[in-house]
């Protein structure tokens, strides 16, 4: 058969599997992570979960299978250009990828003078740098999907203190990276929002490092499955009216 010239290829047929959320940042069952994978799986997304601990890991994501959900356990360091390339190449076979959400975190305390050079550069690491990667492997996908890039902040994103001189700086970094990814791959139908976390959440992490402020009195601090309805809503909106940035705090936080 003979090809015209002036015709057209048809167009790709649809990929009819299963929309993927990848969530990069899993560690606990009362975590945050774990809540937002759980949110999408429920909305029927195939979610790619990932965090340092195969373990871990491995265990939210038969949580969701047993559930009845569709969730594979991608273990792997997101601040390692190698480790993510393995892991984002693993998760390929799975579907199209239509959200992408970076919630790790590592809360690295202490002043100017307490801290070492190498602390100061794992709390960046982890954050802005390990960011800055998973964009990279996201955001093709995304471009083709139309997807959401969505990034967990903390109070630290906005203000500094002294003995979050690490974390702020990472976390400040971070949000300066969504803003700028937001501006140059919003015109072309990325969503990327960064959510300020501003308060303590009521999960693993609080109730081990610090069980005193997860004495917070009920709803003191944010409940996990709330703040991931907000990371689905966000994912939902209509792009005729994008959130690029929104903060949760419970209501009897101040600020
Ligand atoms: N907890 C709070 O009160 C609070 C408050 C404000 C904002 N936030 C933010 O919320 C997010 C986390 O929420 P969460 O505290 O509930 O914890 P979470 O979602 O239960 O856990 C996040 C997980 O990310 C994993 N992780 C850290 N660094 C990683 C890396 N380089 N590569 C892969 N995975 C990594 C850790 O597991 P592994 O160590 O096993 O890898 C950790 O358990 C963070 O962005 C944090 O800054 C937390």
């Amino acid at each position: 058969m003979s090809v015209e010239h002036g015709t057209k290829a048809p167009p790709a047929p649809a990929d009819s599997r299963p929309k993927v959320a990848w969530i990069a940042g899993v560690g606990a069952a009362a975590g945050l992570g774990a809540a937002v994978a759980r949110r999408f799986a429920a909305a029927g997304l195939t979610v790619a979960l990932t965090g340092r601990t195969g373990e871990r890991v491995r265990a939210v994501a038969a949580q969701i299978v047993a559930a009845g959900g569709r969730a594979g356990a991608f273990p792997g360091d997101v601040s390692s250009v190698d480790e993510l390339r393995r892991v984002a190449v693993g998760l390929r076979p799975l579907g199209p990828l239509h959200v992408a959400v970076f919630n790790a975190g590592n809360a690295v305390r202490g002043t100017a003078l307490e801290l070492t050079p190498e602390q100061f550069e794992s709390a960046w690491r982890g954050s802005t740098y390990a960011g800055f990667l998973f964009a990279r492997e996201a955001l093709p996908s995304l471009l083709a999907s139309g997807g959401s890039l969505l990034f967990t902040g903390a109070t630290a994103s906005l203000r500094g203190r002294g003995a979050f001189v690490a974390f702020a700086a990472a976390k400040a970094g971070l949000r300066s990276l969504a803003q700028s990814i937001a501006r140059e791959y919003g015109p072309r139908g990325v969503h990327v929002a960064h959510v300020v976390i501003d308060g303590g959440i009521d999960g693993e992490r609080l109730r081990t490092s610090a069980p005193r402020t997860a004495e917070a009195g009920a709803d003191g601090l944010l409940d996990p499955e709330a703040i991931a309805e907000t990371y689905w809503q966000l994912h939902q909106q209509h792009r005729s009216a994008w959130t690029q940035e929104l903060d949760l705090r419970p209501y009897k936080e101040s600020f």
